[in-house]
């Protein structure tokens, strides 16, 4: 008899294992936003304590296991078992700035992702980028992947084109004095929304 899949894990790349978040992460993640440089480019919105962070996980983040490939997933080094990380992709819609970006087209996955400063500048954000962004235009449904970073977060712009996407265009935020700029990279024959 064959194992039944383990649903949890999303995908394994050389050094990283994705996996569904649980509601016993939210210590996790207060302590990654309670990092400054990590929230640099991200603007205030840490939540204020570890309970905040299980009422996201369970109220916003759990439901997108509806799908199989989307939402909000735990990004763990192999070598270490180490948490360092999310990565997301869902719906273009669900983005809180996605009247600014113009996404309107459910079709289209927003892209985004949050590392510890201790994972920085090791190419990990680069290698799950890529194998998110490939396993995600295999789906027909998927129009395009789309990002969002301040032009000023030059890190995150340069994880965006080494996984393929190009500019589409520069568009304003509320409370945010830098332009952001858009990336997208669409399944032959789509258009960048
Ligand atoms: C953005 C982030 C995920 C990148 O993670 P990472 O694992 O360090 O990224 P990688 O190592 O895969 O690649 C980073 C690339 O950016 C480059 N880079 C890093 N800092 C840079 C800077 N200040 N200026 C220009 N390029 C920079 C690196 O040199 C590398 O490119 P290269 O391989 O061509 O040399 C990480 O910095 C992070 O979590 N930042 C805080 C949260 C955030 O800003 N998220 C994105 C919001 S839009």
């Amino acid at each position: 008899m064959t194992e039944p899949a383990d649903t949890s894990i999303l995908l394994e790349t050389q050094r990283l294992v994705l996996r569904r978040f649980t509601e016993s992460d939210a210590p996790l993640l207060f302590e990654l936003d309670s990092d400054p440089e990590v929230m640099r480019f991200v603007g205030k919105f840490g939540l204020p304590s570890v309970e905040a962070y299980r009422e996201r996980i369970r109220d916003v983040w759990m439901p997108y296991s509806a799908h199989p490939a989307r939402g909000f997933w735990a990004v763990i080094e192999k070598a270490s078992r180490e948490f360092i990380g999310w990565i997301v992709l869902r719906p273009a819609p669900d983005y809180r700035f996605a009247t600014q970006a113009g996404w309107t087209r459910a079709s289209d996955l927003e892209l985004g992702y949050r590392l510890r400063r201790s994972a920085w500048g090791r190419g990990l954000a680069t290698e799950v980028a890529k194998e998110l962004v490939c396993s995600a235009l295999e789906d027909p449904a998927v129009t395009c992947v789309v990002a969002a970073a301040l032009i000023t977060n030059r890190a995150s712009i340069r994880v965006l084109e080494k996984a393929g996407l190009r500019y589409v265009r520069d568009f304003a935020i509320p409370g945010f004095g830098d332009p952001s700029v858009m990336y997208a990279i669409c399944r032959t024959g789509c258009q960048p929304p």
